[in-house]
């Protein structure tokens, strides 16, 4: 599927990126125990068990480059590209220059590249249903045969989501425009049977679970709150771990 113009949400979701980007990395360097968490643990989880020598990594939405910080302090010679839809976050990155790539993934032209490894973190709860399927058809396009893409998801049916949508209505009264709990823009939320039939080209190797905190007491209590997701995420399994997590990582093989 071929999209030609920029949805307005997506306009929206670029202004709030662009606006948040000299500060987006604080989030990484935060004392803040909630917001330590949250950001480590998906790049932790996404990147543990994977061999990425002579490995050519696309990172979609790469935002401010933690990933690419994150990698090539662990990988001799790194091959990687980060794209973005904020010009901002690409700038703030350590992201040698042509190795990034602005714009819609779908409508990028990569010269003929092919990659081992897609990522895409944190980004696809930002992405219409179109763009969605333009993108996953972009990646099977430029993935080898047998390659990885690997996808976080905000979890709809946790209880996270649900109290962060309640929240979404007093939130707006307080409203600031650097706050994703208070912004104008929808986001994306997906329960994993949602996308086990929204996937087409790729089967599904393994699914973690990430975040078992829940809004607002991991803003409110943030030292007690990852204590306790740290036992949730070690003692229970099956729909209630699901319910009790905030997002969800997806494995999966190019078919
Ligand atoms: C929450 S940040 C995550 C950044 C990075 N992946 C990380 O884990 O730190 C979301 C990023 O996705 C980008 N983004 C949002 N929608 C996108 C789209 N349709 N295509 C590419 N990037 C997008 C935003 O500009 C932003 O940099």
């Amino acid at each position: 599927m071929k999209l030609t113009q920029t949805s307005s949400q997506q306009k929206q979701t670029v202004d709030f990126f662009d606006s948040v980007a000299v500060e987006y990395d604080n989030k990484y360097r935060s004392k803040d125990a909630f917001y330590s968490y949250f950001f480590w643990q998906r790049i932790f989880e996404a990147t543990a068990d994977i061999d990425f020598h002579e490995k050519a990594i696309l990172d979609v939405g790469c935002g401010t480059g933690q990933l690419y910080n994150f990698l090539n302090s662990r990988i001799k010679d790194i091959d990687y590209s980060g794209s973005d839809i904020s010009q901002n976050m690409l700038i703030q990155s350590k992201i040698p220059a042509n190795c990034q790539y602005a714009g819609n993934l779908y409508q990028l032209d990569f010269r003929g590249k092919l990659f081992d490894i897609v990522f895409m973190l944190g980004v696809s709860t930002y992405m219409t249903k179109e763009e969605w399927n333009a993108n996953l058809s972009k990646i099977n396009s430029i993935l080898k045969p047998g390659g990885k893409f690997i996808v976080s998801f905000t979890n709809k049916n946790s209880f996270d989501y649900k109290m962060r949508m309640l929240g979404q209505v007093p939130a707006r009264f307080f409203k600031k425009d650097n706050k994703v709990i208070g912004r104008k823009f929808v986001i994306h939320s997906y329960s994993l049977t949602e996308i086990e039939q929204n996937l087409d080209g790729f089967k599904i190797d393994q699914v973690k679970w990430l975040n078992q905190t829940i809004f607002p007491f991991n803003k409110i209590f943030p030292v007690l709150s990852v204590k306790i997701a740290d036992k949730i995420n070690r003692n229970s399994k099956g729909r209630i771990l699901e319910t009790m997590s905030s997002d969800f990582l997806v494995f999966t093989t190019k078919l």
